[in-house]
């Protein structure tokens, strides 16, 4: 299983939003990671069929999703960002109108609403109104609708958004367990959600892709240039001004620093095995972000 982006663009009025953005993806979790604006939804819409590119193609197994049309709905799900809830109906409805959409048999729908509602632990809420679910349990919701079609393919835009951590957790495990045999996508701004579940990491930056690959394959790009260290609060601006700030904070009447550099200032900083995050921030804070 294949999902190919060759050149893609999508140009709006006056932005370049999706720039020639060429990727393959086979089975597996893939992580999108960028800041506000930098094109993630615009890629997703793209790549669900529900915006068309300016430029480029997006073929899945080969074939135009364009081409594939239906069928091509047929295996994908998506979880849009902004999800249109009924807020008026409970759980159970909204998922037997999904499926009825999906064009599923009622009875069939009706067992595989109870399975899917159960998989995202919402069996004990679901005859309740929608306006009354937690984010997290509208989110839990949002993807239960997007597995009614067993989809091989799974876009998710932000779908930990608004959620605490417990729920963030919850959601990291229920992806690990119907990754199998899926390509799944997933958009966000939170480092630690793709650090445990992706297999791959896609930085975009600008409407292209900046950096991909493994945890363990970006972050030893930073390996020797992430340092760690007490400085006195005089010399705070200094630093702050020349160097890369992962992480700074009061401690002993000193300041502790995290930072990023190519050499080490001075022999009171100690060198540190680097994470994600220290990859995000090298991206993110040494550009301009549209
Ligand atoms: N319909 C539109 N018309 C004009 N500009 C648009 C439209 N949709 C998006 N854009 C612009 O395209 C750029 C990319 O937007 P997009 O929503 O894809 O970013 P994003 O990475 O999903 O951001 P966020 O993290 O805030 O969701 C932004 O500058 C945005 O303002
Ligand atoms: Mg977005």
């Amino acid at each position: 299983m294949e999902l190919v982006v060759s050149n893609l663009s999508k140009q709006f009025k006056n932005k370049l939003a999706v720039s020639n953005l060429t990727m393959a993806l086979q089975e597996g979790v893939y992580g999108l990671l960028g800041a506000n604006g930098v094109g993630k939804t615009t890629l997703i819409q793209m790549l669900c069929g529900i915006l068309s590119p300016t430029a480029g193609e997006i073929k899945f197994n080969g074939k135009n999703i364009i081409d594939l049309g239906e069928d091509y709905r047929d295996i994908l799900g998506y979880v849009p960002q902004d999800f249109g809830y009924f807020p008026e109906f409970t759980a159970q409805k909204f998922m037997l109108y999904i499926a009825a959409v999906k064009g599923l048999q009622p009875r069939y729908a009706r067992k595989l609403t109870h399975k899917l509602l159960g998989e995202v632990n919402l069996l004990e809420n679901k005859d309740k109104k929608i306006k009354t679910y937690s984010g997290g349990m509208k989110r839990r919701l949002g993807i239960a609708q997007a597995l009614l079609n067993n989809p091989k393919v799974l876009i998710l835009d932000e779908p930990t958004a608004g959620l605490d951590p417990k729920e963030r957790a919850y959601f990291r495990g229920m992806i690990s367990d119907l990754s199998k045999d899926k390509i799944v996508i997933f958009s966000t701004h939170i480092v630690s959600d793709v650090e445990y579940i992706a297999d791959e990491i896609i930085f975009m930056n600008s409407g292209m892709i900046e950096l991909r690959g493994s945890v363990g394959e970006l972050t030893k790009t930073l390996r020797g240039r992430v340092w760690e260290g007490y400085i006195l609060e005089k010399d705070a601006a200094e630093y702050g001004g020349k160097y890369n700030l992962v992480n700074s904070h009061y401690a002993n009447e000193k300041i502790y620093i995290r930072f990023i550099s190519d050499n080490i200032p001075s022999p009171v900083f100690k060198s540190v095995e680097p994470t994600l995050e220290d990859v995000y921030i090298n991206i993110f804070s040494s550009r301009e972000i549209s």
